[in-house]
């Protein structure tokens, strides 16, 4: 049985929530593998939203199991408040819904406040080298685990273990908080208790090997589903650095977060909004700073699911999608939010770019360039139709198909889901794909 991945496109927030909410209805697994509570993945059920940020998007369907994987940070703390708001709502998650590998990184407030710390402290002369995180210590969780001083999960389970950790840890840290950013510093025996105080909340989702796990369910023959977080451009090593999030977002990932061999990965599903966003700082070719890019933020209430800001609008990028294409190999696509574009007399599509006087079809793999490029734009007519009731493809506007197919056209790549409104029924399927 062969592994789906679910994986964000463009910069973020494509509605990869949404997509794995609809598809967990028929898959038995749902895998976490990458990033950390940056993420805000919002499912929509029946006029109820929910929205997550490190437990995956399957939990709604309560006879799934969701795991999370060894390349994901946890903020521990963070994990538990999100568990029982779900508890609040409803949804009491078991030890049998939920499985974290010990493998998993620990991430701990201190490295929200080094996060936090180390974007206020540039000032307005270098603002430009703002990244604009989440603020929600990816960073330097993922720093820790490269420079081999993170606690993992199994670390937590030994209060002696973790304690020394803790002081080794915490040694550097407190000498940057105070001397580096003028912050208080950690207390390691108030936050050793503070840790102690909740470890019996995070056993039952204990799990050691998640690898094995995951394997027996492939070899049962078993549906497994992963599930991307961030999108294919904020990618550590591909996408627009410095301005990326710290994990690498590419479904290639999902094989080594999982400890799976990469040949059981064949079916990568590429989720992307029929136009474009990007929150926090960085290039953004066809970004539109005028009245359709504030039509587009209106309409598509686009505000980040995590920190509520104002997310940056612009046409669809196609030749950033095709690099996207590339590097995860995509091999189905989802458009989501095409129901947005309603609102708009002409679409624009970018179909190429300028840099000078020269015409590229690739996106660059220097930022700087990036930077100053312009896009080359292709116009279609709108629709002006509401389509968010629509519920089979081919009753869309012959407009909105004509749009449809041309990306289809353009990218040479199949897109099987249209997804026209938030709630998990406003889901289009153009090929039964993960039906079956
Ligand atoms: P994710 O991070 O990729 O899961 O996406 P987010 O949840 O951060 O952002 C996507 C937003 O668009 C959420 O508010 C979703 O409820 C919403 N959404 C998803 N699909 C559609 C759609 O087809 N139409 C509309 N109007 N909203 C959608
Ligand atoms: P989901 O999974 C959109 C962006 C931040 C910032 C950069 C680095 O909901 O699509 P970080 O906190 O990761 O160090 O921030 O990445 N970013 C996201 N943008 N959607 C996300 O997740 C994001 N997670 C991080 O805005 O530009
Ligand atoms: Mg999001």
């Amino acid at each position: 049985m062969s592994i789906t991945v679910v994986v964000g496109a463009q910069w973020g927030d494509e509605g990869k929530g949404k997509l794995i909410d609809v598809f967990a209805g028929h898959a038995d697994t749902i895998v976490r593998f990458q990033g950390g509570s940056n993420a805000g993945h919002t499912l929509v059920v029946q006029g109820k939203k929910t929205v997550l940020h490190l437990v995956p998007s399957g939990i709604l369907h309560q006879d799934k199991t969701c795991v999370i994987t060894s390349s994901v940070v946890i903020d521990i703390f963070g994990l538990l408040s999100e568990l029982k708001k779900l508890k609040e709502a409803g949804i009491n998650v078991t030890s049998n819904q939920l499985l974290i590998s010990d493998r998993a990184t620990v991430l701990l407030p201190y490295h929200k406040s080094l996060d936090q710390a180390r974007e206020l402290s540039l000032t307005s002369d270098d603002s430009k080298e703002k990244i604009g995180t989440t603020g929600k210590g990816i960073g330097p969780a993922y720093e820790d685990r490269a420079a081999r001083t993170a606690l993992i999960m199994s670390d937590l389970f030994d209060s002696d273990t973790l304690l020394a950790k803790l002081e080794h840890g915490l040694k550097e840290k407190n000498f940057l908080l105070k001397n580096l950013y003028h912050q208080p510093e950690i207390n390691v025996s108030e936050l050793h208790q503070q840790i102690l105080s909740v470890i019996d909340l995070l056993k039952p989702f204990r799990h050691a090997d998640t690898s094995l796990y995951l394997d027996q369910k492939r070899k049962e023959g078993k549906k497994i589903l992963f599930e991307g977080a961030q999108g294919t451009l904020l990618d550590i090593n591909h996408g627009t650095y410095p301005f990326v999030t710290s994990s690498s977002t590419l479904a290639g990932s999902g094989s080594i977060s999982a400890g799976l061999g990469p040949q059981h990965f064949t079916k990568i599903i590429g989720v992307f909004k029929a136009y474009c966003t990007r929150v926090g700082n960085g290039p953004f070719p066809t970004e539109l700073n005028n009245e359709i890019g504030a039509q587009l933020q209106a309409e598509g209430h686009e505000f980040g699911s995590t920190t509520g800001r104002v997310r940056r609008c612009g046409w669809l990028d196609l030749v950033a999608l095709k690099y996207a294409i590339r590097l995860n190999g995509i091999n189905s696509l989802a458009i989501m939010k095409l129901d947005v574009l309603s609102c708009l007399d002409e679409i624009e599509v970018c179909t190429a770019y300028k840099i000078g006087n020269e015409i590229i079809h690739e996106f660059p793999t220097d930022t700087e360039s990036l930077k100053k490029v312009e896009p080359i734009l292709e116009k279609f007519a709108g629709w002006k139709t509401d389509i968010t009731k629509v519920i089979s493809p081919i009753d869309l506007p012959k407009k909105a198909l004509d749009y449809i197919h041309f990306i289809q056209k353009a990218l040479d790549c199949p897109i099987d889901v249209i997804s026209v409104g938030p709630d998990r029924e406003q889901t289009l399927w153009v090929k039964p794909l993960y039906k079956d």
